[in-house]
């Protein structure tokens, strides 16, 4: 069997930055910059998707942050800057960034992993064994999102809601 033409592997947080530009905030002047919070956030974790000849994909970030309902134990994390290159969508490279994130909050022990999911990437996160919450929202300039989550255990299994009393209030 052929396995996939590229690797997904931990990139220093910069790296993601240019497609994350292009796919996610087309419509940003091109003299205006785009640093986004997580860019500075030395506990920032990136990923991404590379081609053969090392070039870059597909990206998401992992950055540390409460999730709008709260958190009672553990770590809390949030998923930022999913982007995959639109001639490379389609081939399973959002899931494998999606899984791979999983597994590094699996390695420091689990806890919770939450984004802001625009609403026509909802099935990439749901089918990470993510769940959404709360109402759908609008974002300006970019469109509606909603609040998708999950709990990783240290195994990097999802912890299925009905086990837990979550989503909790804060
Ligand atoms: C959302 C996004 C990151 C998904 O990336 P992707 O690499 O296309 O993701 P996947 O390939 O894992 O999954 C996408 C589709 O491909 C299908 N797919 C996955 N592996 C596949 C394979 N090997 N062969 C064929 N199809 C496949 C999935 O079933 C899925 O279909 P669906 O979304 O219609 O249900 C990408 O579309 C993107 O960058 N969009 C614009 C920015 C954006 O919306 N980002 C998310 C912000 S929350």
């Amino acid at each position: 069997m052929v396995g996939p033409d590229y690797t997904v592997c931990r990139v220093a947080v910069a790296r993601t930055l240019p497609l994350r530009r292009a796919v996610l905030r087309p419509h940003l002047p091109a003299d205006e910059p785009y640093l986004p919070p997580d860019a500075t956030a030395s506990s920032t974790v990136a990923f991404a998707a590379l081609d053969g000849q090392g070039e870059v994909i597909g990206v998401a970030v992992l950055t540390p942050d409460e999730p709008p309902f709260g958190r009672p134990d553990g770590g809390a994390w949030r998923l930022r800057g999913m982007a995959v290159a639109p001639e490379h969508r389609s081939r399973g490279i959002g899931g494998a960034l999606l899984d791979a994130h999983v597994a590094h909050v699996a390695g420091l022990g689990g806890g919770i992993l939450w984004c802001n999911a625009r609403i026509a990437a909802r099935g990439l996160y749901e089918r990470g064994g993510m769940s959404a919450w709360g109402e759908v929202f609008e974002e300006p300039l970019i469109g509606p999102h909603i609040v998708m989550w999950r709990r990783v255990g240290a195994d990097g299994a999802a912890r299925a809601p009905a086990a837990d009393a979550g989503p909790w209030s804060a």
